[in-house]
Order: structure tokens, then C-alpha cells, then sequence
């Protein structure tokens, strides 16, 4: 059996997958999240190794295996995250999110240390707040009397393998999105770490996805009760991860996903680099591949985030059978997803969110089918942004997520993108890859493709209808001019 653990924002998910490649169960242990101030977004690590703990309880439990059959360990994450550690690898303060939108100032530093061009030529990437440099040269600015403790800096799933295995080490995807890594060598850049003084011994070493970064520990063992000895494999960054998971490994496949955030992910065989830094380009999972995507950062996240506010008694499905009974295309209430600010197409960590065009006819469906639609628009701008830098728009897209299990919130994505969804078999794409690399890493699987092959099996397409898309393009259109008009610096 492998285990494949996801670090993610909500949760932790540990998801069991057995030698012939069928998933055998899925143990989740929530996160809570902190705002201690609006644009902030933090989490405690100690929470996610006791979730870490409880998820893979339960899977185990679930699987009704036993914790001597677990082989190889695979791990992923939220990305971005700063986690810092002091020389006694103790914990320095609260791990800052992927969707915290303080360091704006940091950002532009950055930018002017390096120069946009030669930042976006090293890295592959602007600088966005959310990304773990310039977070950690918030920390520089804003708290310098802890950042003179910082001996080592990780990201959120690379603190869970330090407790597993009591190494420090990373995966190369999710190295990408710290800003520190050369897009091309696919290690640490010293030019940048230089640049923004920030020391080369902070960082782990970097390793492809399925290499073994260590085994479980005998203190590990103890705390979590899997035998020692276990390899852990490097994984990688939630994104990889999840494109691992629903087979985007070759240029030909898309993803595209749907959890807190919103992610068009495609399979690059070079860094296929905007030279504005508009998309994101990281090292993939797999050796010799790398990535494009653009991000929006509330996705899934804005529903839950309207249902907390507005619903909280009321069940998601609920509210999405309700708001089925709206007709497709009215278009009259238009949602801004931007809760968290926005990184992709609008690099702007204070863009905020916003119903427009309500009137006394409108009830909690047209509220809630705006959500659905607007983040729907929102990946549309992003497919929209790899077309522009420069790939051809692909036949059709792999797309998981929980959120995609609501037949309606797959009609209107369908709809809306234009562009027929391949739906995936599996909710948990992103520990399912993480498996899928422990796998490879063991030995148990020559080549991702007869990972693949063995594990990831299509679920049916939906087709989007050609009159109703008609309808949402002129929706589109207005949704487009909303930003410049309620968002402008
Ligand atoms: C990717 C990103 C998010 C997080 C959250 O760049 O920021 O997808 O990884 O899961």
C-alpha cells in the first residue's frame, strides 16, 4: 500500500492506494485558519501534524489495512506557504499562507532589486504576494527580531516530512513557488537569494518528485504509528501533485482544478516563461518537465466563504439545487471572486470581491449561481492567459476538485470555458499523485506513464451546450469590465 498525504489549507488528507492502483480509502482531518487581520492567512504547523496523524488513523482504519502494509509515503501541499524554523528546528511563528496578500511592498522590492526582466528570466515568475520571498522579507521589515532567529525556511508539507523523517528537504515544484528557484537548473538560485540577501543554508535540498528524501523516523513511529523505516518520497507541490493525480504528465493535457483556489495548469517540455510574468512557470513533478498555470486564488473558497457568511445552516448541495433552478445566462448579478485579492490575470493583493447588478427579484439562488458562475469567469481569464502566452487552447480539460461533483457547478464551468471537461474518477487528485510518485519512488512503477495507466481511469465528459455558452459570453464580457471599474489602484 501507499500513502498519500496532502497538506492542504482545509485539510489534511491521507489517501491509502493499493498495488494495483485502486484508492482504498481517504482519512481527512480539518485546519482551521486564522485572518488575523483582512488580507491575512495563517496556520499553525503543529495542527497539521496532529491532523497529519489523525487522516492517516483513519484511512487506515478505513482501508482496513494495517499500518506494516504502508510502503512508500508521498507527500503535498498547499504551496508558498512560509513556514520558519530556529537551529532547533522549533517553529518561529504561525506559517503564512499562499493566500496572504501582505508583502505587496515586499513585492515591489523585489522587483526593483532584480528588475522585472531579469526576476521573471531567473524565476520563471513575478513576484506575488502569496509567494515565500517576499513573505519572508515581510518578516525582514516587520519582525526583526524574530527573523534574526530563522535557521531554516520550508514549505507547509516539508515541515510534515522534517516530523516524519527528520530531514530538511523540498520538492522542485513546490521549490518553484518560494520565487527562489532558477526556473532552468531547477535548483536554488544564488543570483536571487544574493540579491535579496537571503542565505543559501536557510533552504532544504531540493529533489525530484518520486526521489526518497528519508525514512519514518523511530520518534515519528511513536507519534503517528506507522512503522519506522518507510520511505518518503519528495511529492510535490499541490498543483504537480493534483496534475499527477488526474494525468496532465504530457504537453497535450490540461488540468484544471477547482479547490480553495482555481488553477488551468498545462505541461510545458521547456519553462515556458511569460515575459511579463503573467502565468506561473515551475518545474513539474516529473524530471525534464515543466509547467504553466495561472491562479486564482478563491475559488471553491469563495463559495465556502458565502455560505459561512450568508448560509452557514444551509448544505452546500442545498444551495446548489436551488441555485440549478436559476436559468443558465441571465447574467444579472455578477460576482467578483477577488475575496483574497487576486494573483492571476490581476496581480493585485488588494483587488476585493463584489456582487454587482442586484435588485429586490433576487433571492439566495441568483445569489448563489453568481458565485458558481463567477469563478467560472475567473478561470476563464486564466485559460485565456496561457492562450495569450502563447499555447494552443487544448481539446479538452482534466478537471477534479470536490466542488466539481455538483452536476451543476460542472454544466456551468463546461459553459463558460467552452471547452469539453474530462471528469476524473477521483475528489483527492492531489494525494492521490502524491501516492502515485511514492510509488514510482519505491520502485513499485518504472515510469509515470505505467503509473498512470495502472491508477487513473477517465470519468464521463461533459459537453458544454454551444447557445447557452452564447449567453454567458456577453455575461463574460461585463464581467470583464468590472475590475478595472471597482478595482483601480
Ligand atoms: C498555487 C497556489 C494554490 C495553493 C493552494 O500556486 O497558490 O493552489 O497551492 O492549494
Amino acid at each position: 500500500m501507499l500513502l498519500g498525504l496532502d497538506i492542504s489549507t482545509t485539510a489534511t488528507k491521507a489517501l491509502i492506494l493499493d498495488p494495483d492502483g485502486e484508492v482504498k480509502a481517504i482519512g481527512r482531518s480539518p485546519h482551521t485558519l486564522q485572518t488575523p487581520r483582512a488580507g491575512w492567512s495563517e496556520q499553525d504547523p503543529e495542527e497539521w501534524w496532529q491532523a497529519t496523524r489523525q487522516a492517516t488513523e483513519q484511512a487506515i482504519a478505513n482501508a482496513g489495512c494495517s499500518p506494516e502494509d504502508i510502503r512508500g509515503i508521498g507527500l503535498t501541499g498547499q504551496m508558498h506557504g512560509l513556514v520558519v524554523l530556529d537551529s532547533d528546528h522549533c517553529v518561529l511563528r504561525p506559517a503564512i499562507l499562499w493566500n496572504d496578500g501582505r508583502s505587496e511592498a515586499e513585492c515591489h522590492d523585489i522587483r526593483t532589486v532584480l528588475g522585472l526582466k531579469e526576476l521573471v528570466r531567473l524565476t520563471g515568475n513575478d513576484a506575488y504576494a502569496g509567494f515565500t520571498a517576499p513573505k519572508l522579507l515581510w518578516m525582514r521589515r516587520h519582525e526583526p527580531d524574530l527573523y534574526a532567529r530563522v535557521a531554516h525556511v520550508l514549505l507547509p508539507k516539508d515541515f510534515i516530512r522534517l516530523r516524519l523523517t527528520g530531514e530538511l528537504a523540498t520538492d522542485r515544484a513546490g521549490a518553484g513557488g518560494t520565487l527562489l528557484l532558477d526556473i532552468e537548473t531547477r535548483d536554488w538560485s544564488k543570483a536571487v537569494l544574493d540579491a535579496l540577501d537571503i542565505p543559501l543554508s536557510w533552504m532544504p535540498p531540493t529533489h525530484e518528485g518520486a526521489d526518497v528524501t528519508g525514512m519514518v523516523s523511530a520518534q515519528a513511529s511513536e507519534a503517528i504509528g506507522l512503522p519506522k523505516g518507510i520511505p518518503v518520497v519528495a511529492g510535490a507541490g499541490d498543483q504537480a501533485a493534483q496534475a499527477v493525480g488526474v494525468g496532465a504528465t504530457t504537453p497535450d493535457t490540461f488540468a484544471l482544478t477547482i479547490g480553495t483556489s482555481g488553477v488551468v495548469f498545462a505541461p510545458t517540455i521547456r519553462p515556458m516563461v511569460d515575459a511579463m510574468g503573467r502565468t506561473h512557470a515551475f518545474p513539474h513533478a516529473i524530471p525534464d518537465l515543466w509547467h504553466v498555470m495561472g491562479v486564482m486564488l478563491s475559488a471553491a473558497g469563495s463559495l465556502q466563504w458565502y455560505r459561512d457568511a450568508l448560509a452557514p445552516t444551509v448544505s452546500f448541495d442545498t444551495l446548489m439545487d436551488e441555485a440549478s433552478r436559476v436559468p443558465a445566462g441571465g447574467g444579472d448579478i455578477i460576482f467578483l471572486p477577488y475575496l483574497s485579492g487576486e494573483r492571476t490575470p490581476h496581480a493585485n493583493a488588494s483587488a476585493r470581491g463584489s456582487f454587482t447588478g442586484l435588485s429586490l427579484a433576487h433571492g439566495r439562488a441568483d445569489l448563489t449561481r453568481a458565485v458558481l458562475e463567477g469563478v467560472a469567469f475567473g478561470l476563464k481569464d486564466n485559460l485565456n492567459l496561457l492562450a495569450e502566452s502563447g499555447l494552443s487552447p487544448p481539446e479538452s480539460l482534466q478537471a477534479s476538485g470536490g466542488a466539481l461533483k455538483h452536476p451543476l457547478w460542472q454544466r456551468i464551468v463546461a459553459d463558460i470555458l467552452e471547452i469539453p471537461l474530462v471528469l476524473t474518477s477521483v475528489t483527492e487528485g492531489a494525494a492521490l499523485g502524491a501516492a502515485m510518485l511514492a510509488g514510482l519512488g519505491i520502485g513499485h512503477w518504472d515510469t509515470i506513464a505505467e503509473a498512470t495507466l495502472t491508477t487513473l481511469h477517465d470519468g464521463p465528459v461533459v459537453e458544454p451546450d454551444d447557445r447557452v455558452a452564447a449567453l454567458h459570453r456577453e455575461t463574460y464580457a461585463r464581467y470583464r469590465a468590472l475590475y478595472p471599474a471597482l478595482n483601480a489602484e
